[in-house]
């Protein structure tokens, strides 16, 4: 069963159209203040995502990307602008509605993986949806669903520090996928992964674009935003530059196999 304060944000099956605008960031500023100094971590920032999109998120360090992400997750609130997810506003929800929000339309992938070491690798992939008060039958089919969609199910009794590198963000993505989340919003999922299997979990990215999702991912490789259909790139917490790929997802920048 689902949380019954439910806040203003309806459900997939109430979007309409062929590709609307999933989310919307109208002038939005974040500004960090620690010991009387001010960081200046995102600037005006103007962004729309359609449902469904695949958007790379590309800059130097410091440029503001994963504060760019942390506000789109709805783990960080704005300073100032407006956050439309789904048409309705949600920059100014309680903590409680921002959490519900979150567990119920947005999943996570983050470089360090962040798996719990201390359960299994299906109870990692099951909890957000125990938090999120769903019955334990329907828990069990997705839980085996999302692992055996990313080649895990294999190691479903495994707990994480058995488990490579690779494989463990192949369960991080199977916790992220597992709610069916609208939005997909992945922080550098490459970067703590050898060219192998950060190219085996690109793949897998790829296939749950093409199955629909939509996905915001921060990169540092090139050659892996180029996958995506957008790429923005930040600089000093402002959008300086946007591009569409021209091959869209480019299919042959990943191996078949
Ligand atoms: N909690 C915080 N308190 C104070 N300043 C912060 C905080 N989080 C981020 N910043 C500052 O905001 C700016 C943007 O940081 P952010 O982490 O978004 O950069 P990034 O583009 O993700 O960098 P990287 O590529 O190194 O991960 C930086 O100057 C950073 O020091
Ligand atoms: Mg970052």
């Amino acid at each position: 069963m689902e949380t019954t304060n439910a806040p203003a944000v309806s459900g997939r099956q109430l979007v309409t159209g062929p590709t609307p605008t999933l989310l919307e960031l109208q002038g939005i500023r974040k500004v960090f203040y620690t010991d009387e100094v001010e960081t200046h971590a995102l600037s005006d920032v103007h962004l729309a995502v359609k449902k469904g999109e695949w958007l790379a998120i590309v800059g130097p360090s410091g440029s503001g990307k994963t504060t760019l992400l942390a506000i789109l997750g709805l783990l960080d609130t704005p300073t100032a602008g407006t956050f439309l997810l789904d048409s309705k506003p949600v920059q100014d929800l309680s903590p409680a509605d921002r959490a519900h929000v979150r567990n119920k339309h947005i999943g996570f992938i983050f470089q360090s993986f962040n798996l719990i070491g201390d359960l299994t690798v299906f109870e990692n992939v099951e909890l957000p949806l125990t938090y999120r008060g769903m019955a334990p039958s329907e828990r069990k089919k997705r839980v085996e669903q999302a692992l055996e969609r990313v080649g895990m199910s294999h190691r479903a009794r495994h707990m994480p520090g058995q488990l490579s590198g690779g494989q463990q963000q192949r369960v991080a993505v199977a916790r992220a996928v597992a709610g069916d989340p609208l939005i997909l919003l992945a922080d550098e999922p490459t970067g703590n992964l050898d060219s192998k299997n950060g190219q085996a979990v690109m793949k897998l990215l790829r296939e749950l674009h093409q199955s629909g999702s939509t996905l915001i991912m921060v990169t540092h490789d090139p050659a892996y935003a180029r996958l995506a259909s957008r790429t923005v790139t930040l600089f000093d917490g402002r959008i300086v530059d946007e591009s569409s790929s021209p091959g869209g997802e480019g299919q042959t920048l990943l191996p078949s196999a």
